[in-house]
């Protein structure tokens, strides 16, 4: 085990010298990324320069709906399935082969572990068969940087991020590639998680989409209709106690809908109904994100001693909520920066931000050796303390 650990270190290490050598005067870097850690089957090309040479993403949303949440077991089965074709069209539809590329980035972590094992053991065996460097992407710094991709010059270091998922509900302060520091989390459920809990409750069914599916998108269509005035709902940790911490809590919120299910105060079988818990169920949980926003703002700038944020990120699967980010959007202005969310469909999960996250940490020399293993629980804050195999010149 260990004289194979050390003959796979000094491989790598051959491999790196390599890649600094005959990539140090190369103008665009190309990455393959690929995502598995949840219910995404998902890779994509990216360059450098921001672009999306090809992207592929099957989504498993007909398959969960019918159970009502993400079933573990069936999420990798069907990873297990797609993987090979998912990579295979991206390659494809690029025109490029594995030899063409400069990198493989995977999703390591955090994470549903059978998940993980696909994605982190496809990128490993292609990355080795290949000679490649490889790169362990931890899932929620793909999402906090995928705002930079294209818009280095806007989103500089550092800035303020509010990461809303399905899995994480976090204020961070990004300092750098590799380097975050937490300000506010969830002390329950995620935001995502809420939404989805919230949909089933309303019993709105899930859209079956390729981009935009779910129950999350579905609550925020049907809120359209909804009148937000008519149901109010508590903003969850406003009272004086806990008024004064950046941390999120949502399943108050979540809870508080069902009680007034079990007292017959709306019927979820009424549309009207339907849409108007909808609409003040999103509505009180973007005044409570806005609120929670405001003090991280304060911390971050307390942190910071004066060196200025750029902007504030808003990224994850919930921050393609329109109306969400119109309340950010305020926010934002309020505090004398722009909001800069990526596109809808590059806020939940995808291939691209494991890509460019893998080019970011390739550009800093952050590599993995083959021997990685997926992580299933990994704070943010964990990274800075982690080794890398670090290359040996710039690019
Ligand atoms: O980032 P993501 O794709 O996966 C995780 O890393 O968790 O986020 C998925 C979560 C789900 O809970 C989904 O319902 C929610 O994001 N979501 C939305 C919207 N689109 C996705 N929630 C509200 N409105 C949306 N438009
Ligand atoms: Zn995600």
């Amino acid at each position: 085990m260990h004289i194979l650990r050390q003959v796979g270190q000094i491989r790598q290490i051959k491999q790196i010298r390599h890649f600094a050598q005959t990539n140090r005067h190369s103008q665009v870097l190309r990455v393959l990324g690929l995502e598995s850690s949840c219910d995404d089957t998902a890779a994509a090309i990216v360059t450098s320069s921001g672009e999306i040479l090809s992207e592929t993403n099957r989504h498993q949303h007909a398959i969960h709906s019918q159970h009502g949440g993400i079933v573990p077991g069936l999420a990798a089965n069907h990873h297990l399935m797609n993987m090979p074709l998912v990579v295979h069209e991206t390659l494809k539809a690029a025109g490029l082969q594995i030899s063409d590329l400069d990198a493989i980035a995977v999703t390591r972590g955090p994470g549903l572990p059978a998940s993980l094992a696909v994605c982190v053991s496809a990128g490993k065996t292609l990355a080795a068969v290949h000679e490649k460097p490889l790169i362990g992407v931890h899932h929620m710094e793909a999402h906090a940087l995928m705002a930079r991709m294209g818009a280095e010059d806007k989103v500089q270091f550092p800035y303020l991020c509010l990461l809303i998922s399905g899995g994480h509900t976090l204020t961070l302060v990004v300092h750098d590639v590799n380097e975050y520091t937490m300000i506010g989390t969830t002390r329950d459920d995620s935001i995502g998680e809420a939404f989805d809990k919230v949909a089933r409750e309303l019993q709105i069914p899930w859209i079956d989409a390729q981009i935009g599916g779910g129950a999350g998108p579905a609550l925020e269509q049907c809120a359209l209709a909804g009148d937000r005035t008519r149901f109010p709902l508590p903003v969850p940790m406003d009272k004086a106690d806990s008024a004064g911490s950046p941390d999120f809590s949502f399943s108050g919120l979540k809870t508080h809908i069902k009680r007034m299910r079990e007292q017959a105060l709306f019927d979820p079988l009424c549309a009207q109904d339907q849409a108007d818990v909808a609409a003040a169920f999103q509505m009180t949980a973007a005044k409570h994100l806005r609120k929670k926003t405001v003090l991280a703002f304060r911390r971050a700038r307390e942190l910071l001693q004066g060196q200025p944020l750029s902007c504030l990120v808003a990224s994850g699967g919930v921050a393609s909520n329109l109306a969400v980010r119109q309340v950010l959007a305020g926010l934002a202005a309020k505090e004398g920066v722009e909001l800069v969310c990526p596109p809808p469909s590059l806020c939940t999960d995808n291939g691209v931000m494991i890509a460019w996250a893998g080019i970011e940490r390739l550009r800093r020399g952050l590599l993995d050796p083959y021997t990685i293993d997926f992580i299933q629980r990994w704070p943010l804050e964990d990274l800075k303390q982690m080794g890398y195999t670090k290359r040996t010149s710039s690019f």
